[in-house]
């Protein structure tokens, strides 16, 4: 039985519509929901582990409203030494259990000045910086249109101001220089970040919707005149993790009518 098996077996009773990919810091979007099963990823035979003790991940089957959902909450990145096969663990385990709509939601770095931190922007593209994802079938748009209009609508029912940008995927695991950040602009990237492509990229050529999201945690390395405080990182992180709650349990909503 592959770890995939395990998964579909595990939640064979469900038939959850919409995947989340839980971000940096996003994962009080759990204290919203009505949980029905949870699974740890250090119960799934084979299933990769997270290295971050205390940061045990897991999948999180629950309902908001009529919908009901699978989350991820913990993924995995290159920076951490995984391959592509590991990354992609959780889009396998989505596609495993018939996910066909798939939410993901990361932190990314804003090179984009027309933002600010704090805003949440739909990913409409994406540029390769790493020359992994080159093993991904390429020439799909990353998000549909029919996609894009419901993220926009969703924007305005629950009142939350969203953008979208072009988002750069890096490796990671340091931050950028200021010559990286300059160049990566002059092509055209609005955000910066180190997850979300191949996820992706692999769920589209699984015939899966896609619907990604950035928070803007930080401008960008060398665009701001002085670092932010700690504590104005926080407050701005905070604020956005309930706008982004609020807007992902609406698209969820959207998404399930
Ligand atoms: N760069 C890369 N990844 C990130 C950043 C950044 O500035 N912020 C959050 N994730």
């Amino acid at each position: 039985m592959t770890k995939f098996d395990f998964i579909k077996d595990y939640f064979s009773n469900a038939e959850p519509k919409v995947g989340i990919v839980l971000g940096s810091g996003l994962n009080n979007l759990l204290d919203s929901i009505d949980i029905e099963k949870t699974l740890s990823y250090s119960d799934i035979p084979g299933f990769p582990q997270s290295t971050v003790p205390g940061h045990e991940g897991s999948f999180v089957l629950g309902k908001s409203g009529n919908v009901q959902i699978l989350a991820a909450k913990g993924r995995f990145h290159f920076y951490e030494g995984y391959d592509l096969e590991t990354v992609l663990s959780i889009m396998k385990s989505f596609y495993a259990v018939g996910i066909k709509e798939v939410i993901i939601t990361n932190a990314a770095g804003l090179m984009d000045r027309k933002h600010k931190p704090g805003d949440i922007l739909l990913i409409k593209n994406c540029i390769d910086m790493t020359n992994q994802a080159s093993v991904l079938k390429a020439g799909t748009a990353v998000i549909g249109e029919s996609e894009r209009n419901l993220a926009f609508k969703a924007a305005e029912v629950s009142n939350v101001k969203l953008g979208e940008g072009i988002y750069v995927w890096t490796t990671g695991p340091s931050y950028e220089t200021p010559s990286e950040i300059e160049y990566f602009t002059s092509l055209g990237g609005d955000l910066v970040g180190m997850s979300t492509m191949p996820e992706i990229m692999w769920a589209r050529e699984h015939k899966m919707n896609v619907y990604p999201f950035s928070c803007a945690t930080n401008w960008a390395s060398g665009i701001a005149n002085q670092p932010l405080t700690h504590e104005e990182v926080n407050e701005t992180a905070q604020h956005v993790r309930k706008d982004l709650t609020r807007y992902i349990l609406t698209l969820c909503k959207l998404i399930g009518d």
